[in-house]
């Protein structure tokens, strides 16, 4: 049985959605899915953008071969290679003995490297901007290196002005039913869910995705397709996508906050952070967010970190060392390009331990990160005769702030 939808006139969306996995790319949990998106053209050449992950292999082929409606597959664009898009290929070329396959050096350079089939009789080799006509329809490739992978191109329309933007302007979330982010209501974590996606995928490569707006900056764009996620149509949505992308990629803070992000064995740390937190209400201060590093997963922390101006750390003792889910949390914010950001400590510890160096040097990896206010160190538990440090903290972090 097939499930497509058409996206605009000859043609369609052909992919499906994943409710099953629990973490994309085995790593970052996915509890609502992810959908894995493919389009098919129909023109005086037929043409696919890109398969799917082996998951969704049965209802995919299905789709395809109901929009052929018996026609021959003449093209199979391959933007991105990683697995969850390319894990059709060969099942593709197998049913299509004549498709052509299209791609860049980089390209087939990684499908040689996953694939055993021997397929070179069908590659079709692009450069930068190299066109590609279907009939009344003509695809331009633009290489868009390192937004994800080093072989990942985007695929622009010229006629419609469409551009297959590869897993840019994608999101984690399967589709449920509105394949266009105009008929989503729920704007507010859909939004949450792109920021976490880009931040923990592509956000270290914020310069490469600079240098592809620079190879775009000048199309018109009416609608984008990514690979995971709805579908971009409205001038004003496209726009607001745009100018998130545009934050991220140069990591800006899109508002001014603060996350709170702390780990506590016994909630003495807790309690000093929660103080904290409710200093900076009283102080006027919105957008706080509070985080247990043993509760939270960090692809949520680290989406977050990008999203506002300043942060508050606690560096605690475990075994005279840094707590390891501090510790992962801090490397996974500086692995994503965490930067141009300011923070605050909050160091605890019984006896002797060297947390509070660990985490700093873990942080002193990012670009243009500024501490803010003198590092709260509590022995065990925060005391009463300690608050005024406490609220020279808060004053350091409001003033911060107000300087933005
Ligand atoms: Fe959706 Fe980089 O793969």
């Amino acid at each position: 049985m097939y499930n497509t939808q058409l996206v605009t006139k000859n043609m369609y969306w052909v992919g499906a959605s994943d409710r099953r996995i629990s973490r994309f790319e085995n790593m970052f949990p996915i509890e609502k899915g992810i959908a894995y998106n493919s389009y098919l053209i129909l023109d005086e050449k037929t043409c696919l953008l890109d398969t799917v992950d082996k998951s969704i292999s049965e209802i995919y082929i299905d789709n395809i071969l109901y929009v052929l409606n018996g026609r021959k597959l003449d093209y199979l664009v391959i933007n991105h290679m990683e697995p969850d898009h390319c894990a059709n290929i060969e099942r593709i070329c197998e049913l299509f003995p004549d498709v052509t396959l299209v791609g860049n050096n980089k390209t087939f350079t990684f499908l040689e490297q996953f694939y055993e089939s021997d397929l070179t009789a069908r590659y079709h080799v692009v450069k930068d901007k190299e066109e590609l006509s279907l009939g009344e329809r003509t695809l331009t490739f633009y290489l868009a290196p390192m937004v994800h992978w080093p072989e990942v191109m985007v695929t622009y329309v010229n006629e419609d002005k469409i551009l297959f933007s590869a897993d840019a302007f994608g999101t984690f979330g399967a589709l449920d039913g509105n394949l266009f982010f105009d008929q989503v209501d729920d704007k507010e974590e859909l939004v949450s869910e792109y920021r976490r996606y880009y931040i923990n995928i592509v956000g270290k490569h914020g310069a490469n995705v600079q240098n592809l707006f620079k190879k775009i900056t000048e199309l018109p764009i009416n609608m984008i397709c990514a690979l995971h996620g709805p579908v971009f149509r409205e001038t004003e949505d496209i726009e607001f996508i745009m100018d998130k992308y545009q934050k991220w990629s140069t990591y800006t803070p899109e508002e001014k906050g603060v996350v709170i992000v702390f780990a506590s064995m016994y909630g003495n740390t807790e309690l000093a952070m929660d103080i904290i937190a409710s200093k900076l209400s009283e102080r006027g201060v919105r957008n706080i967010k509070v985080f247990d590093v043993s509760q939270t997963d960090p692809s949520y922390i680290v989406a977050q970190l990008h999203r506002y101006s300043n942060a508050v750390f606690s560096a605690i003792n475990y075994n005279a060392e840094l707590y390891l889910g501090m510790s992962t949390l801090l490397q996974e914010a500086i692995m994503t390009n965490y930067q141009n950001r300011k923070i605050s400590w909050v160091n605890n510890g019984s006896w002797a331990g060297k947390s509070l160096q660990m985490a700093q040097e873990i942080m002193a990896k990012g670009k243009k990160i500024e501490t803010v206010g003198e590092t709260l160190v509590l022995k065990s538990a925060l005391k009463k005769e300690q608050l005024p440090e406490l609220d020279a903290l808060v004053e350091a972090i409001v003033a911060s702030l107000e300087n933005e």
